[in-house]
């Protein structure tokens, strides 16, 4: 029987995702460069389905049924380059090239459009959820065309997570769209875990919790409103003891976190359309700050803290949590915002509640809030930002007062919390009624004859600085 999907690239996601489809009761043809690997998984989990074992590109394309789903799995960047030209000559019309790994969504778009002029279909899909979702149900973001949804979608369905009987798969939109949407659930993914870090450090450094008893903490936040994947991972880590030391297993790790490179994406986009995610910057830079190691542990003795004395509130670990959920929503309202520019600058006919649906299982950003996040786009009239929908609004407005507070508590102990002081600036920012843009534009005006809109008249204006200060009309130069 012909197999309905190929997987070429066997290291653990591939091996897994091929797996994944396996036990859904799909025929799945294995290829991989080196054959060991194949027979690898072959030996320990043939088993589980009906598998087709190839040693080239060529009989893995002979083993599908049309038209051909070829799913490729290898690292991002040139190897999905060189798998494709590979493959390219060995389809026909119609076939459907997938690349389910956490590449570019501008390669995705490149890759897309030179596939599209020889009449195949290229299939960029975000898929998150590690080895475990890769495996059990991860969370799916399909680009590409339309009609190749027709063909894939189903099957991607099935073997993605499932919310309240629902897949945590759908259709995203055209070429990079996929690609770009995963790249944003990365960008909330460095910022949720940056804020689960500032509050562990508040607990810690502030209120001298140890990490097993903010273990407990955290089982306690995870029942409620903060409920999600990273919050009950939290818990597991920090109640961990390492087996060598019998210290905390957090204390023995180096402090420096690493990164592949989605949650800087993300950021690099943003600022190409002008997408204001602040607490996602800050925790792509919070991780380049602590990757500095050697300016850290120069600074360290050298520059001075000037800490205050502060007396810490009874209810502080109840402010910490409330802090945290409130930063929270800012991250998760910062990344959908970007998706509203994104959708725009490419055409994409992005569907928020959607998205938000499918990151309600099997993602790393899997939280309960999402599903509340879902019902807010879903409504009739939608909110021009999350953070004005009246669930959320109503949320932060509650959580404030404590949200003012933890910031300021930092501020005052000298306990850095990057992602919480700016998503509280953001939010001050939003609701502001003037801001300084205003002096901004005076002042690019003086030095540059930027011009100014004025607030009482149309049009673009310009003042004689230099001359007697009067107005003129102006063209608008920026
Ligand atoms: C997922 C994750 C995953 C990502 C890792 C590592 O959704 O399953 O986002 O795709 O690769 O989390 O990312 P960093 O190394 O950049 O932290």
């Amino acid at each position: 029987m012909p197999a309905q999907i190929g997987v070429t690239g066997l290291a653990v996601m591939g091996a897994n995702l091929a797996r994944n489809f396996a036990r859904n009761g799909y025929t799945v043809a294995l290829h991989n460069r080196s054959v060991e690997k194949t027979d690898a998984l072959l030996a320990a989990h043939g088993g589980e389905g009906d598998f087709v074992r190839t040693e080239t590109l060529a009989e893995l394309v002979d083993a599908l049924e049309v038209p051909r789903r070829v799913l490729i799995m290898v690292k991002a960047g040139t190897p999905v380059d060189s798998v494709i030209e590979q493959l390219v000559p060995l389809l026909e019309e119609g076939d459907i090239v997938i690349d389910a790994g956490n590449s570019h969504y501008e390669d995705t778009r490149r890759r897309e459009a030179a596939l599209a002029e020889k009449g195949l279909h290229f299939v960029g899909i975000g898929v998150s959820g590690g080895e475990e979702g890769a495996l059990l149900g991860p969370s799916i973001m399909p680009g590409g065309s339309r009609e190749s949804y027709d063909a894939l979608g189903p099957l991607l369905e099935k073997i993605s997570a499932k919310v309240d009987g629902e897949p945590c798969c759908a259709w995203i939109g055209t070429d990079g769209a996929g690609h770009f949407v995963k790249m944003v659930h990365n960008g909330i993914e460095y910022a949720d875990m940056q804020v689960i870090g500032e509050a562990y450090d508040l607990l810690r450094s502030g209120a001298g919790i140890g990490p097993a008893e903010q273990a407990g903490i955290f089982e306690e936040w995870n029942k409620g409103e903060l409920a999600s994947f990273l919050i009950e991972i939290t818990a597991e880590v920090l109640a961990h003891v390492d087996a060598k030391t019998g210290a905390p297993f957090v204390d023995v790790i180096v402090d420096s976190a690493g990164q592949k490179g989605t949650g800087r994406w993300t950021v690099v986009s943003a600022l190409e359309l002008g997408s204001p995610v602040s607490a996602i910057a800050e925790s792509v830079f919070a991780r380049g700050l602590s990757s500095q190691r050697d300016q850290r542990s120069r600074a360290q003795g050298a520059l001075a803290g000037g800490e205050a004395e502060v007396q810490l509130p009874v209810e502080f670990v109840e402010d910490v949590r409330q802090a945290l959920y409130a930063s929270k929503l800012v991250s998760y309202a910062q990344g959908l915002d970007m998706l509203t520019s994104a959708a725009a600058e490419y055409g994409w006919d992005l569907k928020l509640d959607e998205i938000a649906s499918l990151w309600r299982g099997g993602c790393i950003i899997r939280a309960e809030l999402l599903k509340e996040i879902t019902g807010a786009y879903a409504a009739g009239e939608r909110p021009a930002n999350l953070l004005l929908a009246p669930a959320f609004r109503d949320a932060i407005a509650a959580a404030l007062p404590a949200w003012r507070r933890v910031v300021s508590t930092a501020v005052q102990l000298g306990i850095p919390v990057p992602v919480f002081s700016a998503s509280l600036a953001y939010y001050d920012g939003l609701r502001r009624d003037r801001l300084p843009a205003a002096l901004t534009q005076g002042l690019r005006d003086l030095f540059g004859a930027h011009t100014y809109g004025r607030v009482d008249a149309e049009g673009t204006f310009h003042t004689l600085w230099s001359g007697d200060k009067s107005e003129v009309a102006a063209v608008d130069t920026h």
